[in-house]
């Protein structure tokens, strides 16, 4: 088993997601000792309070694979502003029920991409609130705002050359946030 199991929860459902390529991108720039697993959150019912005591199968499925992760990176898309409905309620199933959350602690970190100049900045911005109350220590430096241009990837779907040194130099602080803070 990997020393640092790393679950991504990519903020898109969508089948030609950009920032779901960028997750597999991003991962491929981690050290050796990382090990990067997309967690699904497609097949997550609409959360609802009442069924805290009887969680569907695709709640218990998520909340094991955060838990048995060392850290979390989130990769989202902006919705109007904030984060897609979809990552908060993924959000949402793993701090419930109340005391039985699998966030708690997890180091984190934030990228995103969207065709627009800001680059998800906004979206991060709310998803910090949430990660602050759901008490995960999350990198703040450097921000990772991406536009989605064509020289992005590479023809390979590897993060290409123009914005890989900036990628590389964040995901080395990542790895150094998560072995600092990594239970
Ligand atoms: C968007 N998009 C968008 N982009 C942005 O930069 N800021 C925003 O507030 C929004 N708002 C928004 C709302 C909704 C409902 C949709 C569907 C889209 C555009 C968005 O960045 C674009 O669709 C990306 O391609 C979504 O990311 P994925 O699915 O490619 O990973």
């Amino acid at each position: 088993m990997s020393q640092y199991p790393i679950a991504v929860v990519v903020g898109s459902l969508r089948r030609e997601s950009f920032n779901r390529k960028l997750a597999s991108a991003l991962a491929k720039l981690g050290p050796s000792e990382f090990d990067f697993r997309q967690v699904s959150i497609a097949d997550l019912p609409l959360y609802n309070q009442d069924d805290d005591d009887n969680q569907a199968e695709s709640v218990k499925r998520f909340k094991a694979q955060i838990a048995e992760a060392k850290a979390v990176l989130f990769v989202t898309p902006e919705y109007n502003r904030s984060v897609p409905g979809v990552l908060k309620n993924a959000l949402d199933h793993g701090s419930r029920p109340y005391g039985q959350g699998v966030w708690g602690g997890k180091p984190a970190g934030i990228v995103g991409v969207s065709p627009g100049a800001m680059g998800t900045a906004m979206a991060q911005q709310h998803l910090r609130n949430v990660l602050s109350f759901l008490d995960m220590p999350t990198l703040s430096q450097p921000e990772c705002f991406l536009q989605a241009k064509d020289t992005l990837f590479d023809a390979a779907g590897d993060i290409g050359p123009d914005s890989r040194p900036f990628l590389q130099a964040w995901m080395d602080r990542f790895a150094a946030w998560v072995k600092k803070h990594a239970a």
